[in-house]
Order: C-alpha cells, then sequence, then structure tokens
C-alpha cells in the first residue's frame, strides 16, 4: 500500500510540473529564404517515455486556429493535417528529445511563415506548451550603383 501511494504522488508531482510549467514567450528572427530553428527547450528531469511523447508546431491563424507546422508521436513524424505551405520545409531533432529539445528547423523562411507558433509536447505526465513568434526579415537588394 505505502508503495501505491509513493508511486502516485510522484506521478502528481509530475503531472504538475509537465502541466503548470509554460515555457517564456521568445521571439526569433529570421532571414527571407534562410533556414531557421525555432527553439524549444520542454523540462525533462523526469524521463518521459519516448514512445509516448507527441511533439506537436503549430501557427496561429487569422482566426486565431491552429494551423499543423509539424506532428510527431508514435515515433514518428505524421503529414496528416499538415499545412500545404509547411510540406517538406520542416524537421525536428529525434536525437535531442531525451534532453528536452523539441527545436522546428523551418527552411526557405518565406513572407507569410511569421507569426504566433506554439510547440506543443505531451506525453503520459501531462502537457506543455511554449510560444515562439517568429520575425522575418526581408532585404530587398539595392541596386548596384555603376
Ligand atoms: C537543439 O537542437 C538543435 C538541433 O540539433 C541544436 O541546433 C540546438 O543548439 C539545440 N538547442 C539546445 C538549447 O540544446
Ligand atoms: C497540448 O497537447 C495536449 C495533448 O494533445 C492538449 O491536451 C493540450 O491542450 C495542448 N496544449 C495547448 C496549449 O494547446
Amino acid at each position: 500500500m505505502t508503495r501505491v501511494s509513493l508511486v502516485c504522488s510522484l506521478h502528481s508531482i509530475a503531472l504538475w510540473t509537465l502541466c503548470w510549467v509554460s515555457g517564456e514567450e521568445t521571439a526569433i528572427t529570421a532571414q527571407y529564404g534562410k533556414d531557421v530553428t525555432l527553439t524549444c527547450i520542454f523540462p525533462s528531469k523526469f524521463k518521459i517515455s519516448f514512445h509516448r511523447l507527441s511533439i506537436t508546431w503549430t501557427k496561429e491563424g487569422a482566426q486565431g486556429q491552429g494551423l499543423l507546422v509539424h506532428r510527431f508521436y508514435l515515433k514518428m513524424n505524421w503529414r496528416e493535417g499538415q499545412e500545404e505551405a509547411y510540406r517538406g520545409r520542416t524537421q525536428l531533432y529525434p536525437q535531442e528529445f531525451p534532453q528536452g529539445n523539441a527545436s522546428l528547423r523551418l527552411s526557405d523562411v518565406r513572407l507569410q511563415d511569421e507569426g504566433s507558433y506554439l510547440c506543443n509536447v505531451s506525453c503520459e505526465l501531462g502537457s506543455w506548451s511554449q510560444k515562439i513568434s517568429l520575425i522575418v526579415l526581408s532585404t530587398v537588394p539595392l541596386p548596384v550603383p555603376r
């Protein structure tokens, strides 16, 4: 009996940590046409089972809805429901997950990529999320004086 309640209380501590601690909103600047890494670092002091780990990146749409940028679960990347505009341009780094790194690589940055992103990490212990705002700088090439 003692053992059961200990397991339960440890479980609720872990739940509390993952559910209530959410990352600070950060801003990342990207150059038009280049690649960018949207940084998302989640608390990983509790051993999270890789099998149950789910990482979802969404972008806030015009009506406040979440547009699917990238989804990873059951140890795989899933294309279903992914926004057309992000197809083939996103990548996660599974080898970094055990260190609590769910950063997303976005290639060939477009002006429309600018906006607010949400990195959502969930597992059997609860979920954790962080907002990242992306600013895209476009440098219009000036004519070279002759
Ligand atoms: C997260 O992983 C990416 C890809 O390997 C790496 O570039 C970045 O430095 C990592 N961030 C941290 C804080 O470890
Ligand atoms: C993150 O994902 C979990 C599981 O899908 C969900 O319950 C939770 O509401 C999501 N959090 C946010 C902030 O979207």
